[in-house]
């Protein structure tokens, strides 16, 4: 090749259309599958007939308007404004309730709508130096992120180890003068797990501190399961002290990527959220969210998902989720070694093992040999090992499937035996502190585990293995540079 040939994405002759497109359907067969019901992490399926079709009619209709500026796109600014009414009146605000003043944006998801939560917060009050938020250690991860992109101090509670929820009391003893924010999930996403809302809202206003609920995950789902009468706790605008919530619309709304909600009692409490600058040549501006330029894609295609399925249609799905958690669990409760580490009370099924021969990574790296894609999470703080499913209507058809793979599956990794590495590695898993990482080591290490460049290995258990031995800044730093392995340009 001489050095005007083309490259990676770029060649220096245009590909015509249909090849293109065949490229990217060749790439998508390594993927894992979007669609079906049998990936139980990363997406949300309806298995709602026509409903891609729709959405992504709608996106691209509005895929090149710019939410940069409501006044040049109106239509954006209408289908926003539609969003936020909706997911505010499910969320317990709106004309007629304790809180009728709500306002939101729309953001493109749920760390942006955190990390907005976060700054709201901390810019509305100027006056702490170094100013500090409390979130159980349940919390999202995008809160730690947020408060390390916004450089304010985490202060984390613990969660009892068989209710895997915060108390009140901890939170409370977690606030100082320099809080500026108080979390609760609804639920957790590990666990799926609703935190005592209603108590750690108000010892937040006892405080005079603002409260953020995350509710990305279920605030879309709880709503709908207390309507088919699941005894859902007080999580939202309804609870006094609750200042914001965050609804993520491409998770149970079933909105394609890029759509997520963030809510505030009242304007003046979203004030502190915008950015608006006019001290340079160039136009005003004024940004609500993160991002400047942004496409009306996504804004249009949740505008459609939401207005074609109605609450009869969440209602329906809802009723049908339920109804898959309910048989996953039993699956999981049918075979022996393995316990549910929380009763569900959401659209998460999250199980550990109790027996020492049977490896949860080993499970998790046989379910994904037989076509079931689970997430494992590693142990944590007093917490054991566990796997998580994140569960959607598409995996109801799926539900008597499950349980004799998961049996099936359990029984492959018992007679395959727990992961055993080196020791040496093992050694060095333990005792290594980041800054002692070379690239040489990191490279020795990734070569080890089978984590070439551009490609992770088909079996994950010896990875989960060694990240689990190592305290959690190692893991951090490890991630990174494995991370970092596979982000390669091709040349
Ligand atoms: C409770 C909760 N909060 C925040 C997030 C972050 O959302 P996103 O991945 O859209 O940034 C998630 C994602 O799973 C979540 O479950």
């Amino acid at each position: 090749m001489t050095d005007t040939a083309g490259t990676g994405a770029l060649p220096v002759e245009g590909v015509p259309a249909a090849r293109v497109l065949d490229e990217i359907r060749a790439l998508r067969e390594a993927d894992r599958p979007t669609h079906g019901g049998r990936l139980f992490a990363y997406v949300y399926d309806p298995g709602v007939a026509g409903l891609d079709e729709l959405a992504q009619a709608a996106h691209a209709e509005s895929a090149h308007v710019n939410g940069l500026d409501p006044t040049a796109f109106p239509s954006l600014l209408a289908m926003e404004n539609a969003l936020v009414g909706a997911a505010a009146r499910l969320l317990g605000g709106g004309p007629g309730t304790s809180a009728p003043d709500v306002v939101g944006s729309v953001t493109s998801g749920g760390t942006e709508s955190l990390i907005l939560a976060v700054k709201a917060a901390r810019d509305a009050r100027p006056d702490p130096t170094e100013p500090r938020i409390v979130v159980p250690v349940s919390g999202h991860a995008a809160f730690a992120k947020a408060a390390h992109y916004l450089r304010v101090a985490l202060d984390p509670v613990p969660v009892d180890p068989v209710t895997l929820r915060p108390a009140a009391a901890d939170v409370a003893a977690a606030i100082r003068p320099e809080t500026v924010l108080v979390v609760a999930s609804a639920p957790s996403y590990a666990h799926g797990v609703v935190d005592p809302v209603a108590e750690i809202a108000a010892v937040a206003a006892a405080a005079g501190v603002r409260c953020h609920v995350d509710a990305c995950f279920g605030g879309w789902t709880l709503p709908w399961l207390r309507r088919l009468g699941a005894p859902v706790p007080p999580f939202d605008f309804a609870v006094p002290g609750v200042t914001s919530i965050s609804v993520d619309l491409h998770k149970y709304a079933y909105a394609p990527k890029g759509v997520s909600v963030l809510l505030h009692r009242d304007p003046g409490l979203r004030a502190s959220q915008f950015f608006a600058y006019a001290d340079w040549p160039g136009y005003t501006m004024v940004n609500p969210v993160i991002a400047s330029t942004r496409s009306g894609g996504p804004i249009a295609a949740a505008y459609a998902t939401l207005r074609h399925l109605g609450e009869d249609g969440y209602l329906r799905l809802a009723a049908v989720t339920r109804d898959a958690v309910a048989g996953l669990a039993d699956a999981v409760r049918a075979v022996g070694g393995l316990r549910l580490l929380a009763e569900p009370e959401s659209t998460v099924v999250c199980f550990a093992a109790d027996d020492p021969g049977l490896d949860l990574f080993v499970l998790v790296d046989e379910l994904t040999a037989r076509g079931w894609h689970t997430q494992p999470q590693l142990a944590y703080a007093g917490l054991p090992a566990s796997v998580h499913l994140t569960v959607t209507a598409a995996v109801a058809p799926r539900v008597a499937e499950f349980g004799p793979a998961l049996a099936e599956a359990a029984a492959a990794a018992r007679a395959a035996g727990p992961v055993v590495l080196p020791p040496e590695l093992l050694g060095l898993a333990g005792s290594l502190t980041p800054e002692a990482l070379t690239p040489d080591l990191i490279a020795g290490l990734a070569a080890g585990l089978g984590l070439g460049a551009g490609a992770a290995p088909d079996r994950m258990a010896a990875v989960n293995t060694l990240l689990q031995a190592a305290p959690v800044r190692l893991r951090e730093r490890l991630l990174v540079e494995f991370v970092g392995l596979l982000q390669r340009p091709t040349w």
